[in-house]
């Protein structure tokens, strides 16, 4: 992957307490960054842990001899292959949309040839207000990107839009905007969520997969320049853009409309939870107890589901298969004995007993299991950064195969 040179102007706004997740997202994927702020941007985030995130001096000051020695603002602009301003606040829209330099931030977004990305952070009335938004379209106009703002709680209490888009997205639209395109011309099949088996007319058994995980793997794909079909059971979540989603219910869907994408994708990442067993013979109306003997239990006869995962691998043709294994215990053990049973190329194993990640919530805490390498253990991460560590991983296998 190629490393690039982000610029990160932070404005004084609340969300300036996000910055630094922008920052390590940045890094994570090899990117060199350089921090600016406004005067007012020191008061929500320390310069100090954007230096320490960014691995380089933070500079906040247009006229100071220290900082100018150590690299002046001329040659940071020049420097930047894309600068970030970030939170966006209204007053600093404006300054940018009427090419004022005085301070540090706004020299250098005139200074720059390298694209602007804004992400706009504010209350909700000063968002909607003429002024703010006919600058943004000034300096939309003039070639200036956009990623958000969101809808939802805004920090002055208000609720609307406002909201600065979160650092992974940011960190998307920046990709996008620097051209990163490791999986372009690859299709990748991704399975999320958690399969529903019918019991009769209302019930189901399930389990507790929210599809974040997968959902996040398919958002990925596309931000690498991937094609991505998301197969998707059971999730509510919305659609990550750009992907195609295909939503199902039980296991047999699932397999049906994977077995459907399969040949034209490259890459497979089954992250779904499907049920290993149904009911084997679901009733079309609803079950009532008043139908049963007084104090008698019901027994549900259970039937195996295909494994659609060892099903795939039997004819992987030089395909990418990735699995997942979520396990409360023997995590390892049971994830290797996985891998060898259905022959992916790699086993994504994670454990569930840990209340701060797995199901339904947004970290993971995941170990790599491979046939012929040593198991790569992860840290807590965020489930876009396992994503991200993932397609590394399949990036570099795709690699080797061409
Ligand atoms: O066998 P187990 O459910 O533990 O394996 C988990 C992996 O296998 C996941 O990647 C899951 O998507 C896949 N799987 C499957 N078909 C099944 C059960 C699991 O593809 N019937």
């Amino acid at each position: 992957m190629k490393q690039r040179r982000i610029l990160v102007a932070v404005g004084g706004g609340i969300a300036a307490y996000k910055i630094p997740e922008l920052v390590r997202a940045f890094r994570r994927v090899g990117h060199e960054v350089r921090c600016v702020l406004t005067e007012s941007a020191a008061h929500f985030v320390s310069p100090l842990s954007l230096q320490t995130v960014s691995g380089q001096p933070v500079r906040s000051q247009l006229f100071d001899a220290v900082e100018e020695g150590s690299i002046d603002h001329i040659a940071l602009a020049d420097w930047a292959e894309l600068v970030v301003v970030a939170p966006a606040t209204a007053n600093l829209m404006a300054r940018l949309a009427h090419g004022l330099a005085d301070d540090l931030v706004s020299t250098l977004a005139l200074a720059t040839r390298a694209p602007l990305l804004l992400a706009p952070a504010m209350n909700v009335h000063m968002w909607e207000h003429p002024a703010t938004q006919a600058n943004l379209s000034l300096l939309r106009e003039r070639g200036a990107q956009q990623v958000g703002p969101g809808t939802g709680d805004l920090a002055c209490g208000y609720e609307g839009e406002g909201r600065m888009a979160e650092p992974a997205e940011i960190a998307a639209r920046s990709e996008i905007l620097l051209g990163r395109r490791d999986l372009a011309g690859v299709r990748v099949l991704v399975t999320a969520g958690g399969t529903r088996e019918p019991v009769d007319a209302v019930r189901f058994l399930g389990n507790r997969s929210s599809g974040k995980m997968g959902f996040e793997v398919a958002r990925e794909v596309v931000v690498r320049g991937g094609e991505a079909v998301l197969v998707s059971a059971s999730s509510a979540l919305p659609t990550p853009e750009g992907t195609r989603r295909v939503d199902v219910v039980t296991a047999l869907e699932m397999r049906e409309a994977v077995l459907e994408e399969l040949p034209d994708c490259q890459v497979v990442v089954m992250a779904a939870a499907v049920a290993d067993f149904r009911p084997a013979s679901p009733s079309a109306t609803k079950l009532r107890k008043e139908d049963l003997p007084e104090e008698a239990g019901l027994r549900l006869d259970l039937v195996r589901t295909p494994d659609i995962l060892a099903e795939i691998c039997r004819e992987k043709t030089g395909r990418v298969v990735v699995g997942f294994a979520a396990e409360s215990h023997d995590v390892l053990a049971s994830a290797q004995r996985k891998l060898a049973r259905k022959g992916c190329d790699l086993i994504v194993a994670n454990d569930i007993s840990e209340s701060s990640s797995g199901f339904d919530v947004d970290r993971n805490t995941v170990s790599f299991v491979w046939p012929d390498s040593p198991v790569e253990e992860l840290p807590p991460l965020s489930k876009q950064e396992v994503a991200a560590q993932l397609l590394d991983r399949v990036s570099k296998l795709l690699d080797h195969r061409r």
